[in-house]
């Protein structure tokens, strides 16, 4: 039976929220000792962004430890030796199976046993599978997923051992309009499916979409839509070769790429802490229904202050800044003190091609497209302003400069005042300045 081991802290999970959540205890202070790291992953937490990006790009690829945390945020690459030089254990290639969060024990699948004061659930997400829709033949070889770098290294040798051979992307999200574009870049023939009327209808606007779908198809990318994978024909040794949309016809296909959304992680926590919308339910400071236990990241269900309502968000920003707000309460609340309540204004954004976003806000309301939004342009430059009660609530712009994005989230901040919307589309960007 392998010892006990006792940490003042300890992190479940060794991604982005992870990696941030032990720079802020490092900054903070931190004796040697206090704090442990748990992660299933075989590397130490890094920019899990870099993935759909630089990571699968075959030509100019993004390496190991160019991305670890904090990279992606301008800070210092935390390097193995980093958490040795801060204290840290790092304990990597170790799955928690078990949470007891009443007798504050984390068993691991080899029988380990570890004791917390403190708690941060930071498991993040997994992916939907197809095979979670019953979709026949869906464990066919070369069908991939995208979450972790073990995932993106398949992908990589699937490329290369299929050179120029055709590409199917299942999903019109984040996952796949960053994927199409890395196959395309990596020569491959790609088509899109997706069920929807446009993609990405979770934040895009059927206007911002037809941008987007016309500059993919000019780069030689077939889009398939209003139909979903119904099933995958295999040859004799088990690989994917087709698609068997759900419309009757059928693509070609040497690789599968599969993005059709996510879900948090958080099985280990079960009937011991309350949930809201699909995660752990947290107060603005990231603190549980348990006591001592907080939940960061992707896992965590907070009370989004700007829009009064509680909310789950899946992106990097918020992992990042929500660690921060956990690891800073923990340390103030040690000292009997307070900190300021968590006040989020949502941030996205992506990259694919030579094409950059920025999203601010809340994409509810009335909209307002504006700039050039044709995919033929030499430098496309347009946007979208939601607009609710009155209010501008959210700013959407594709070839912002670094002071436009900085104007634009000021305003999704500030949330002026519109009494036109004629007016607001005739100024279009130029409004931003004016704030
Ligand atoms: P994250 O997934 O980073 O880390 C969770 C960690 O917990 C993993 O290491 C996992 O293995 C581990 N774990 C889970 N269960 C465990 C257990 N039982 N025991 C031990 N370890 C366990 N966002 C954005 O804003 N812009 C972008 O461009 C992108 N790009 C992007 C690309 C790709 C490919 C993905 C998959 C995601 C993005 N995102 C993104 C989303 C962003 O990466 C995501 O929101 C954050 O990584 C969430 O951080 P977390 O720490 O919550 O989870
Ligand atoms: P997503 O929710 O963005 O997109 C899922 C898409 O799947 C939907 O838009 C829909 O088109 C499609 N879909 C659903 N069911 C389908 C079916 N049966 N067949 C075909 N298509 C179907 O999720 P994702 O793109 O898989 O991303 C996974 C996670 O990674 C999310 O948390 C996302 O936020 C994160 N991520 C974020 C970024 C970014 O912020 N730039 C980049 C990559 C990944």
């Amino acid at each position: 039976m392998a010892e006990e081991k006792s940490f003042k802290y300890v992190i479940v999970g060794g991604g982005v929220s992870a990696g941030y959540a032990a720079r802020e205890f490092s900054k903070q202070g931190l004796k040697p000792g206090e704090l442990a790291i748990i992660s299933r992953e075989q590397v130490p937490p890094y920019e899990r962004p870099a993935l759909s990006k630089g990571y699968i790009n075959l030509e100019n690829k993004a390496t190991l430890p160019g991305f670890y945390v904090c990279a992606g945020s301008g800070g210092e690459k935390q390097l193995p030796q980093w958490y040795k030089e801060n204290g840290i254990e790092l304990l990597l290639d170790t799955e928690i199976v078990k949470a007891d969060l009443a007798a504050k024990t984390l068993v691991t699948g080899t029988g380990q046993v570890f004791k917390y004061q403190t708690l941060l659930a930071a498991t993040g997400s997994s992916v939907t599978r197809l095979s979670d829709f019953g979709v026949q033949g869906a464990d066919a070889k070369n069908i991939f997923y995208l979450r972790e770098l073990g995932d993106a290294d398949e992908l990589v040798n699937a490329m290369n051992a299929k050179k120029n051979g055709k590409a199917v992307v299942v999903g019109g999200g984040y996952i796949g309009l960053e994927l199409g574009s890395a196959l395309k870049v990596n020569n491959l023939e790609v088509t899109m499916v997706y069920p929807e009327p446009w993609c990405m209808p979770r934040l895009f606007t059927a206007g911002i979409a037809s941008f987007y779908e016309g500059y993919y198809a000019n780069k030689g990318i077939n889009i398939v839509k209003g139909t979903v994978a119904a099933g995958f024909s295999t040859n004799s040794d088990g690989e994917v070769t087709e698609v068997k949309l759900k419309d009757g016809r059928t693509l070609k296909a040497d690789i599968v790429i599969v993005g059709v959304g996510a879900r948090p992680i958080i099985s280990l926590f079960k009937g011991q802490v309350e949930e809201e919308k699909g995660g752990l339910k947290t107060d603005a400071f990231f603190k549980t229904s348990v006591p001592d236990v907080y939940a960061i990241g992707d896992i965590a269900t907070f009370p989004m202050k700007l829009y009064n309502e509680m909310r789950r968000v899946e992106h990097v920003d918020h992992a990042r800044k929500s660690a921060e707000q956990a690891v800073k309460a923990i340390k103030a609340a040690e000292e009997g003190k307070s900190i300021p309540e968590y006040d989020y204004l949502p941030y996205f954004y992506s990259r694919a091609f030579d094409l950059s976003w920025q999203f601010y806000g809340d994409n509810v309301g009335e909209t307002v497209l504006f700039g050039d939004n044709d995919p033929k342009s030499p430098k496309p430059k347009f946007g979208s302003y939601w607009i609710k009660e009155g209010k501008l609530i959210g700013v959407f712009l594709e070839g912002g400069t670094p002071e436009e994005n900085k104007a634009i989230a000021k305003v999704a901040r500030v949330q002026p005042s519109v009494e036109s919307l004629d007016v607001l589309s005739k100024k279009g960007l130029s409004f931003v300045s004016t704030i």
